[in-house]
């Protein structure tokens, strides 16, 4: 696996495979890698020639108050997970190739809408850096496919929405989420939780379940199922943040009509923020 640390090396490596007529898949992640982020490069590896890696822990998505300098950095641990992958490279830039002029002075990228909602209103500034830092990653790195896993929804949709809006030359695949066998969805903040935490997180996912069961059979009080669903939560141990039923396109309140929706959820065990996410087809 090529181990990449600057853009001129990154530009060299993807046109050496372009002109050898490769396709390249793209996978960002931040890193400290488990079998969710393993599952997107598998994807990858199905779908392209070539599959590249990026791990950068993106300050501009991070809050005043939140995890950035206790936010796990294992790359060693990484680099050998994506090599047993199969990962053909790796790319790590640095703050300072990311934003060359510091975080206040950078251009950004900004998704109306669907950021401003939900985990944008909760995280204000948060998808402005996911947006910013996934265009500037998808110059640099220019590839035709790009991989993101539907545990970030919010986040899947914001992308989707920036590359049809800014008309750019990639394909985003989302991929299912990966759970534990308790139905906790993979997640790097999940190393914040104990053991007794991480059997209560599990949770989450049996009361997403139960209000896709109640919907699948013809339960049309969403506020109803929302506030049941809190209450639940909240007697378990959880602060609220949010639990909705959502036109999965907008992130806009449910209607009747929709045809595919998705039960959002954002909930802190102690200080950990915990997001999952159900689809409903129908
Ligand atoms: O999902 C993540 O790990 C990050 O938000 C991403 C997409 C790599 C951007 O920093």
């Amino acid at each position: 696996m090529k181990v990449v640390d600057s853009i001129p090396l990154l530009r060299e490596l993807i046109s050496e495979w372009k002109r050898n007529g490769c396709t390249v898949g793209f996978v960002p992640t931040m890193g400290n890698l488990h079998n969710g982020h393993l599952k997107l490069v598998k994807r990858a590896k199905a779908h392209c020639d070539k599959v590249i890696v990026s791990i950068f822990v993106n300050p501009m998505q991070f809050g005043a108050n939140e995890d950035l300098d206790a936010y796990p950095r294992t790359i060693d641990q990484d680099k050998a997970k994506l090599i047993a992958e199969g990962a053909d490279a790796v790319f790590l830039p640095s703050v300072k190739d990311m934003y060359p002029a510091g975080l206040s002075a950078q251009t950004f990228v900004e998704v109306p809408g669907i950021s401003e909602v939900l985990c944008g209103a909760s995280r204000p500034g948060h998808f402005r850096g996911v947006a910013t830092v996934v265009c500037k990653l998808f110059n640099m790195v220019q590839p035709d496919d790009a991989f993101f896993g539907e545990k970030d929804f919010q986040q899947l949709q914001v992308i989707r929405t920036l590359v049809r809006d800014l008309s750019m030359p990639v394909t985003v695949h989302g991929v299912p989420t990966e759970r534990e066998s308790s139905g906790l969805a993979m997640s790097s903040r999940n190393g914040y939780l104990t053991d007794k935490e991480k059997a209560t997180a599990s949770l989450i996912y049996q009361a997403m379940q139960k209000i896709k069961s109640a919907i699948e059979s013809g339960e049309s009080d969403l506020n109803a199922l929302e506030s049941t669903a809190i209450a639940e939560l909240e007697r378990a141990g959880f602060k609220n943040d949010y639990i909705k039923i959502v036109n999965a396109d907008t992130f806009m309140p449910a209607k009747v009509e929709d045809s595919h929706l998705v039960i959002v959820v954002a909930l802190f065990m102690g200080t950990t923020r915990l997001i999952d996410n159900l689809q409903i087809h129908r």
